[in-house]
């Protein structure tokens, strides 16, 4: 590695598309003299109704190349990702990584009352029980009601965010979830913080919305790697895989504030820098 990595080096994060901006919306919020390497894979998205071998596949080749940027911090802002890589690319990379899932499922736990926690996510996420695992592993008596609700990523990306229609397609999607009375609700999808108001008027204003990519932010503050004695915000790069100025149109709106500039990265790049599992290590199942 060419980079000497100490705390003013960037931050690494990445997704499969602008989702993941909800993420860096918070980091800039809890530490804005972060410098921040931004990674939207938007040839590729949405990871969430791909297989997770597949995700993983994206995950250690995203991850590599961050890591070959020399950032001293690898923040997987997406849920399928996180899902589908994190656990391969921590034991992989000698800098930390971490995923919105965790830092998600302690807020959840921290906030129940009645031991009954919500999660709404993608497919992939979903499916691959990583926040019931995540939760059982801090308390296993908690009960836990799960629904994918790809239909909401669908919805943000075109940014409708307040229609009528989707009003009902919430109360459709979470009536589960609403029966089973949780009493918190992880919006375990990056997509999700934008329609927060809409899901929480869903689910009844008694239930305690937890947002994974807030938490997460929390959670990078925690780690203690922050960058010091910087009066100034720190300065992010933004690379996208498919078109810089779509992102850039789309992306705004996720994070809150212009994005100025925007490189295309190619997919071709991305993937001559995949982490390989050396054979020595035996299972990296996730
Ligand atoms: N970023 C994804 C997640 O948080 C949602 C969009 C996608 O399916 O790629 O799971």
């Amino acid at each position: 590695l060419t980079h000497e990595i100490n705390s003013r080096s960037p931050i690494g994060v990445f997704d499969s598309g602008i989702g993941g901006l909800t993420v860096l919306k918070e980091i800039y919020r809890y530490l804005p003299a972060e410098n921040v390497i931004y990674l939207g894979d938007t040839a590729r998205v949405p990871y969430g109704p791909r297989p997770l071998e597949e995700v993983k596949k994206f995950v250690l080749e995203i991850s590599g190349f961050l890591h070959a940027q020399g950032v001293k911090l690898i923040v997987i802002a997406c849920n399928t990702g996180t899902a589908a890589g994190l656990q391969s690319v921590a034991k992989l990379l000698p800098v930390p990584v971490i995923g919105v899932i965790d830092p998600g499922a302690k807020a959840a736990v921290n906030t129940t009352k009645t031991g009954r926690i919500g999660v709404i996510g993608t497919a992939g996420t979903i499916n691959s029980k990583s926040y019931d695992a995540a939760i059982k592993k801090i308390d296993k008596n908690i009960e836990i009601v799960s629904a994918a609700c790809p239909i909401f990523v669908e919805y943000v990306e075109k940014g409708e965010t307040d229609s009528p229609e989707l009003v009902d397609l919430a109360k459709f999607h979470l009536a589960q979830l609403i029966d089973s009375k949780v009493d918190t609700l992880i919006l375990g999808c990056t997509h999700y913080p934008l329609i927060k108001d809409l899901i929480s008027e869903a689910m009844g204003k008694e239930v305690s919305i937890i947002s994974s990519a807030e938490e997460t932010a929390k959670e990078i503050a925690r780690l203690g790697l922050s960058a010091t004695g910087a009066a100034a915000n720190g300065k992010s790069r933004f690379l996208a895989t498919a078109d810089p100025e779509d992102f850039k149109l789309k992306g705004s709106r996720f994070l809150g504030r212009a994005i100025e500039t925007v490189e295309h990265l190619s997919i071709e790049d991305l993937s001559g820098s995949i982490l390989e599992i050396p054979a020595d290590i035996e299972s990296l199942v996730e």
